[in-house]
Formats: C-alpha cells, sequence, structure tokens
C-alpha cells in the first residue's frame, strides 16, 4: 500500500487568500450596486511594454521557420540571456557573476520552493515574520520542520525573526543559529527594505556560522533609496553564503508569461561540494528549461527602449504607493513600506486585529486589502494593501480609507 508524503498533512489550509475571496465575494453578492476596489493582489495590471512585445513575436515567428526554430534550450537557459544578466544585474552593480552561476528559470515562486531541495532535512530554517508563505511551507513539505503549533500560530522547529516597527521591519540575529536564512529584500509583505550596511551583517554572519542566506530579490526593480543593493553580491563576502533568486514578474510585468533565475556562486560551498553543482544537477534532472520566446523577451528587458518603458510603470506603480502611504499618513496612521516597494504595511487603528480591520474597510469603504495576520503572528494587527491597481481606483480607494 502506498504511503503519502505525511508533511503535506501539516501545512495549514491556504486560509487567507481563500477566506479574502470568499468574503468579497459574499459582500458582492448581498451589495450588487457597490464598486468594491480591490487593493489586495500581488499582480500586476499594466499589460508588457511594447518593446517587449516586440521581442515576444519577433521569437514567435522564428519559431515558425525550419532555420531558426528551438526546440529544448540549454539546462541553464539562453546564454544570450545569462550572458546579458550577468552584464547588467551584476557586472554593473561591481558584484562579479559568471555566466555558468546563473540558472534561468519560470520564476521566483518555483526557485523559492525548490532551492531547499540541495539542502539536507535537517538543517535549521529561520524566516522572517511577517513571510512570504512559500518559504515555510516548501520546507514543511521536505520535513524540515516540526508540527504546525496553532496557539503561536507558527511552525515548530523554524526560526521566526520578528519583523516589526521597533526594528524597522530589519530582522536581528537570532538566539538560536540557522542553517538557512530566508532574507526577501524589498519584502513582501511589509514593503521595506535592509539596506546594505544591514545586509553586510547578515552576510558577515552567515559567513561565521556557516549558514547560506536565500536572498529572495523579486521586487528590485522598485528599489528607490540609495543605500539599498540591487543584489546581495553587492555586499562583500556573499558569493560564499548567499543564493540570490530574481523575477520578471514584477520587474517588467511578466506574472503570466513566466521567467526569473536563480544565481548560485560557485564559491559557495559544503566542505569540497559546490552547491553550485548540486543545483545544476537539480536544474537538469527536474527542468526542462523557460520557453525560448520568453528567454527573448527576458533579453529584450535590458534594450533601452524596454528599460525606459519598464521605468514608466513602476513609476506609476511607485506613484500609486506614494499616494496610498502619503494619503494614510495624512489621515493618522501609521504606515511603512511603500518607497521602494508596491507594498505599503500599515498599522491598524485602534488595536484591531487585522480581520477586524478587512472588514470594516469592505463593508464601509468597500475596498479590500489582505489581513497582515495571514503573513505570520508578527502581521497580526497590521494590513498589507498593494500599488498594482489604476491610479485613479487608488486615489478613490485612499479617500474613502481616510474618510472611514
Ligand atoms: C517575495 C516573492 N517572491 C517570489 C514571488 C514569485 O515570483 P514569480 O512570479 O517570479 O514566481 C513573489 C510573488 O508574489 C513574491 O512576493
Amino acid at each position: 500500500m502506498f504511503k503519502i508524503n505525511e508533511n503535506y498533512l501539516k501545512l495549514q489550509g491556504s486560509y487567507l487568500f481563500s477566506t479574502v475571496a470568499q468574503k468579497v465575494a459574499a459582500y458582492k453578492a448581498e451589495n450588487p450596486g457597490r464598486e468594491v476596489i480591490s487593493l489586495g493582489i500581488g499582480d500586476v495590471t499594466q499589460p508588457l511594454a511594447p518593446a517587449i512585445i516586440d521581442s515576444l513575436h519577433k521569437a514567435v515567428s522564428e519559431m515558425g521557420v525550419k532555420e531558426t526554430f528551438r526546440g529544448y534550450s540549454p539546462d541553464l537557459g539562453y546564454e544570450f540571456l545569462r550572458s546579458t544578466i550577468a552584464q547588467h544585474d551584476f557586472k554593473e552593480r561591481g558584484a562579479d557573476i559568471d555566466i555558468d552561476e546563473i540558472f534561468i528559470s519560470d520564476g521566483a515562486k518555483s526557485d523559492s520552493g525548490n532551492i531547499q531541495e540541495i539542502f539536507g532535512t535537517d538543517n535549521k530554517v529561520a524566516v522572517c515574520d511577517p513571510v512570504y508563505p512559500v518559504y515555510v511551507d516548501s520546507n514543511v513539505m521536505a520535513g524540515r520542520t516540526g508540527t504546525f503549533n496553532k496557539e503561536r500560530g507558527i511552525f515548530n522547529g523554524v526560526i521566526y525573526m520578528p519583523c516589526t516597527p521597533e526594528n524597522n521591519f530589519v530582522p536581528d540575529i537570532p538566539e538560536e543559529t540557522p542553517d538557512l536564512i530566508y532574507i526577501c529584500n524589498p519584502n513582501n509583505p511589509t514593503g521595506t527594505t535592509i539596506n546594505k550596511e544591514q545586509l553586510q551583517k547578515w552576510v558577515d554572519y552567515a559567513n561565521k556560522v556557516g549558514a547560506v542566506i536565500i536572498y529572495d530579490a523579486a521586487y528590485e526593480a522598485f528599489i528607490t533609496e540609495d543605500d539599498v543593493p540591487h543584489t546581495i553580491y553587492e555586499c562583500e563576502g556573499a558569493k560564499t553564503c548567499a543564493i540570490e533568486l530574481k523575477s520578471y514578474s514584477k520587474k517588467a510585468g511578466f506574472t503570466g508569461t513566466r521567467l526569473g533565475y536563480s544565481v548560485v556562486p560557485k564559491d559557495l560551498k559544503c566542505g569540497d561540494v559546490s552547491l553550485n553543482t548540486l543545483w545544476a544537477r537539480r536544474h537538469g534532472t527536474k527542468f526542462n528549461g523557460a520557453p525560448y520566446i520568453q528567454q527573448r523577451a527576458g533579453e529584450a528587458v535590458y534594450t533601452p527602449e524596454a528599460e525606459a518603458q519598464i521605468k514608466e510603470q513602476i513609476g506609476y506603480y511607485l506613484r500609486n504607493a506614494k499616494t496610498i502611504l502619503d494619503g494614510l499618513h495624512a489621515a493618522g496612521y501609521k504606515a511603512y513600506g511603500g518607497i521602494s516597494s508596491p507594498y505599503v504595511w500599515l498599522q491598524t487603528p485602534d488595536h484591531m486585529t487585522s480581520w477586524d480591520f478587512f472588514d470594516l474597510l469592505l463593508t464601509r469603504a468597500n475596498v479590500v486589502g489582505t489581513p497582515g495576520s495571514g503573513f505570520g503572528p508578527h502581521g497580526e494587527g497590521f494590513f498589507r494593501l498593494t500599488a498594482f491597481g489604476t491610479y485613479e481606483n487608488t486615489v478613490e480607494a485612499v479617500k474613502r480609507i481616510a474618510s472611514l
């Protein structure tokens, strides 16, 4: 008789977004005339930039011609894309990353979920609290955690590092020494950032204790602060302790078309074993490559035309974020993030729970956001609003929240 992976039974239901969707659907059904604005989704709404569309069209045409047709891509991804990435995302930022250290993928969700596979199951995992749920759940599935502690809202055996206004949402070095440390910068859900000096401390610490930092830079394109690094490899010593994950989803609107990459430096070793070799082995065995068409679109992201168009799109979302942040501050809310991020993290008024505030916002302002408690116990009493809506809706939503 077969047996299931019982670790899956430890997982908690995807309560957060399904409950949000159910509550919104029920409210709309009861109040058909009301116009509900969603600032809840973490998905882009602007169409792909014209220069990207041109590159997609061209690549599609190539696929219809015998001489230029492509089948499976090379294991690590096409060299034209990896060399473009090495040049623009790393060398131009003073980080020396070789093209053999770059692995093209279908996005950062897959990479952030899969990367744990190359580590032993007895590694101790540290995550920020609140946290992007994939980091925790993928380790739960792999058996790297204990059971869920309902009282505390956390998984036993995982180190949770609180990120709160008190520490400016920068995690403190934990008492217990971790082996794997997940850091997302700029952060989802708090929208806050860790500057280079603060990140350097983590790099030094990881090198000292022999830990690996899994650095998720999915929101790197939103960075506006000069002291926030665009890659962890701007920090000295990061090549011996850090893996970086990047995504074109939020940078270039590829959430539906899919493309990302991971960086595993060759200097990152466990004894004599290079993690680069293990990840290459895993990639070659379990992944057959992102589509050629999409890799050409990724290459096009770095052309001057696309760069200008993408900059405009990011600017649009950042203007929304500023509108939310300024509007909330003017209305007396404590709100964070939103400067180098499409996310604004607000403190609920009068110590309301995240879900009570969700209900209040939905029923009284007809605005949807995401309850912070869904991202971890230290998200309780907080609420996430996103800047991915239209400017007009954002202005209207902020007006409604302010008049509550
Ligand atoms: C922190 C973080 N990492 C990764 C992802 C997933 O990115 P991708 O669309 O490249 O899979 C998201 C998406 O919302 C995210 O918030």
